[in-house]
């Protein structure tokens, strides 16, 4: 497609859309407008690569990215397994790496053992669903929290949560441990397939950009 058409990039708010900048960076995509932190604008332009980027709630990325509103997005790997919309995942990035676990009191590693019916907290029900019935083939009650999720097993709220544990230090500090590994979780970049097909050079050449600095 003409060079004319802008290619848009949805970033996770925060740390991440900060790293994914700072590697666009090292592969020669900037954003002026971007820096101006007093800045009320959404939406941020970069005329010379015709290029856009917003940033948006990192739950809302694989949506926009499906729906075509964005050719891109970088986005954790636990928001693209929760949210499992239409995308292709196209890279591993590298950056915001840390694990999605199964947590708890050193108590709860008997229920574990023994399938027990237990009371799962968690921010990515989706997850904790697919990995204790489709891999554990365990019965669970799963309960949705929105944040602080390792307050469940501390107020009997749920047994064990589902969580993403980086350093380990809430847990730690917390008297909880991880139980089970889940799976690794590092920032990716999605494409809308469409766009994968109508802008395939622009964005094979983003891609192999990227690969070669990483
Ligand atoms: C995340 C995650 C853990 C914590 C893990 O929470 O849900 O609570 O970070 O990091 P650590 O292993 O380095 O201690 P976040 O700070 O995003 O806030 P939330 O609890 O409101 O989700």
């Amino acid at each position: 497609m003409s060079e004319d058409r802008y290619l848009t990039f949805a970033l996770g708010k925060g740390r991440l859309a900060k790293q994914t900048m700072e590697l666009l960076a090292r592969i020669g995509i900037t954003c002026e407008e971007m820096q101006d932190k007093n800045s009320r604008k959404l939406i941020f332009v970069n005329e010379e690569l015709k290029l856009r980027f917003f940033l948006a709630k990192g739950p809302d990325v694989p949506t926009y990215v499906e729906y075509g509103a964005a050719d891109i997005g970088v986005v954790g790997r636990d928001t693209i397994l929760e949210e499992d919309r239409n995308v292709y995942e196209v890279l591993d990035l590298g950056y915001g790496k840390c694990r999605m676990c199964v947590c708890g009191p050193a108590s709860a590693k008997e229920l574990l053992k023994h399938h027990e019916r237990i009371r799962v907290a968690s921010k990515y029900p989706g997850i904790a669903r697919d990995f204790f019935y489709n891999k554990k083939h365990q019965t669970v009650d799963i309960i949705k929290l929105n944040g602080s999720v390792e307050l469940g097993p501390l107020v009997e709220l749920s047994d064990v949560i589902v969580d993403i544990v980086e350093t380990g230090s809430t847990l730690r500090e917390n008297g909880l441990e991880v139980l089970e590994e889940v799976c690794p979780l590092s920032a990716r970049m999605i494409v809308n397939p469409v766009s994968m097909q109508m802008e395939n050079a622009r964005i094979k050449k983003l891609v192999s950009d990227i690969r070669r600095v990483l």
